[in-house]
This record gives C-alpha cells, structure tokens and sequence, in this order.
C-alpha cells in the first residue's frame, strides 16, 4: 500500500541561509495520527508548509498518495486539509456560511456541499449554533469550527500546525476528542505539529522527534519510551557555593561507574539517571553522591516520558513555553478565506 505521505530528504534553506529543514525523511501510513514533536523553531512549521504547497523546498522528494507535491500542487491541493495555529475563521459569517464558502472555494457541487456541511456540523457538535456568528463562539467552538472548514471537501489527510496552542488544557483535552474522532470516523490520515509532549503521547501513533530541522528518531509513544528502559531517576542541583553544572557534571562521574545504573543523560538543571528498579535504586543513588558531599536540591521517580525520549535524543529537554510564530496566518487560495 502506498504510503500517504512520503517525504525524502527534504531540506529548505530559506534566502537569508537559515537551514529550517536538514535532509529528513519520513512517511505516513493511511489512517495514522502522526506527529512532529519539537521546540519552537524546530523546523515544523516550514516541513507543513511544504507540504502543502504553500512554501517550496529547496531539495528532496515529497509525495502524497503518490503525487509529486511540486509537479501536482492542484491535485495535491485537494487532496488534503489544512488548519493552521491560528484560527482562520470569519466572524461575522455564521458556522454553517462558514462551511459554505469555503466549499464554495473548492467548486463544490451544491448537494455535495450541504450534505458534508450537516455532517461536519454534527461530527462538530455544532449542529444546534449553526445559526450563531462565529464570533460569538468560544474558543474551542472557534477552533473546532476552524478545523470543519479545512475538511469541508473531504481531504484525505488533515494537516495541523500547533492544533492546540492557545487553547485552555481543558480544551485542549477536548480537542484532542474531536481529533480522535475524525481520526476514526473518517478515516482521516493527521499529521500534526506540537511542542506538547502530552499532546504527541496521547493523540499520535507514531511520532518523530524534531530538534534543529532533523528528525532525532520516529516511533510510537510507548515504543520510544520503551527504548529507554526501565525507571528515570531526575536528580537537580541547586547553586550551592558550586554551579548547577559542576555538581551535575561531578554527580554524573560518581554515578557512571554504579552497575545498577544503565544509563545518564545531563540537562541544564541537573541528570537523568535511567536504572531497572527506580525504588531501591534512589537510597543508593543518594548514598554514593553524598559520600562525595553532593547535595540533590530535588529528585523524582518516574517512568520514562517524552520529554525523557527527547532528552535522550537532542541532549536539552524539551521547553513547554508558548512558541512565538513567526509565520502570518498564510491561508489564501484554495486553504483561505475571502476578505
Ligand atoms: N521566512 C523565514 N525566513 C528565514 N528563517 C525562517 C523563516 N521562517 C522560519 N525561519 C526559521 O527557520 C527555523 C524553523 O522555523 P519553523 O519552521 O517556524 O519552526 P517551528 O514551527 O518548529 O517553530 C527557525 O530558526 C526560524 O527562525
Ligand atoms: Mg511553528
């Protein structure tokens, strides 16, 4: 079966020589949630706009269900959804005059419309505010109303660019509802962007991580936690007459010779100690560093999560701040709204 999204060596170099995107390559299975996990200005946005034809890459293979990107923009263009970060409604224009402008925009023949209009309103649950102004919706009305547009001429795969950033963790949570039910409804193929490791561990069957326009490594969630083994011990150290760095940097030789322990990794405020049973390991742990006058401001025990995976991977923990965008909303076309 043809993969629906296949990318090879993609790279972009954008005129001023900022190398956005560094040679990756990945694909999409037909009904997968797949994500991007990364920090801002990991590169994700520039691969999505690439994708959908919006920004053209400088080298690298591109197809979706088998199409060229850049020799079947059109056909490619109808082919897939699109919904950016930020929500790209109109306001003054009812839910359901939303819906149908934007079919409008693809030609859609006027049964076809109406009948995939009620549709999205119910999948939605916005059947009973069809009548209502967008803008006088709340935000997850708004932003599920955002996402009914982009799938208004029944793409075969939904691309979305942050989908939940901006949103409450309640919505949010919400969302990822609504994502999950597209998903399996509609058999809709998702390729989502995030900083939100949550948001990747729950939603997406597989993953890549993406730090400075590489892909660091793909799989499931549970696959690449798996890869790290057994429990994490996080150690941080508090400025104490000695820097943060220099006790971490001490702790790590004093533990890296302890056989129970299978692996460490150093982040700013402190280490990850990987070890296969956490519980006793933390007494023997505490013991050794205080034998060499090592004070541990902070510890905790978990099992590994992607924050984890990705500390591995790119050596800094991911940083669960707001991303600043630095792209305008770029819906035009086919993807935009009129006025
Ligand atoms: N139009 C542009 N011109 C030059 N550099 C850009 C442009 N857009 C993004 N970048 C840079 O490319 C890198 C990747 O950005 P982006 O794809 O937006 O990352 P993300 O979406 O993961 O935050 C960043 O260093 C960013 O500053
Ligand atoms: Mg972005």
């Amino acid at each position: 079966m043809t993969p629906v999204i296949e990318v090879q060596n993609l790279t972009k170099t954008y005129p001023d020589g900022t190398q956005a995107v560094r040679s990756i390559s990945f694909h999409v299975e037909e009904g997968e949630i797949f994500g991007f996990l990364g920090p801002n200005g990991a590169g994700k946005s520039t691969t999505i706009k690439m994708l959908i034809t919006l920004l053209r890459k400088t080298s690298g293979d591109m197809r979706i269900m088998g199409l060229d990107v850049d020799a079947n923009p059109d056909a490619v263009r109808r082919l897939i959804g699109y919904a950016a970060q930020e929500v790209g409604v109109d306001d003054d224009l009812t839910a359901r005059e939303n819906l149908l402008l934007q079919g409008e925009l693809f030609h859609m023949d006027r049964n076809t419309l109406h009948r995939r209009t009620d549709e999205l309103l119910n999948l939605m649950d916005l059947a009973g505010d069809a009548h209502r102004p967008a803008g006088s919706f709340s935000g997850g009305m708004r932003k599920r109303l955002d996402l009914a547009t982009g799938l208004i001429h029944q793409p075969r795969v939904l691309f979305l660019d942050e989908p939940t950033t901006g949103l409450d963790p309640q919505n949010r949570a919400n969302l990822w509802v609504y994502l999950e039910r597209l998903n399996k409804q509609e058999n809709l193929t998702i390729f989502l962007t995030t900083h939100y490791m949550e948001e990747a561990d729950k939603l997406c069957q597989r993953l890549a991580i993406i730090d400075q326009g590489q892909i660091k490594t793909i799989g499931s969630p549970r696959q690449l936690k798996q890869e790290i083994g057994g429990d994490v011990i996080i150690l941080r150290f508090a400025n104490n007459g000695q820097s943060v760095a220099q006790q971490s940097e001490q702790a790590q030789t004093v533990l890296g010779d302890a056989p129970f322990i299978s692996g460490i990794d150093r982040f700013d405020e402190g280490l990850n100690v990987y070890t296969r049973n956490g519980g006793e390991a933390v007494a023997d742990v505490l013991r050794l560093l205080d034998a060499r006058g090592l004070r541990v401001a902070q510890l905790s025990l978990s099992n590994p999560s992607l924050d984890d995976v990705f500390l591995k991977h790119t050596g800094s923990k991911i940083r669960d701040e707001a991303p600043m965008q630095n792209w305008r909303n770029v819906r035009g076309g086919p993807f935009g709204r009129r006025r």
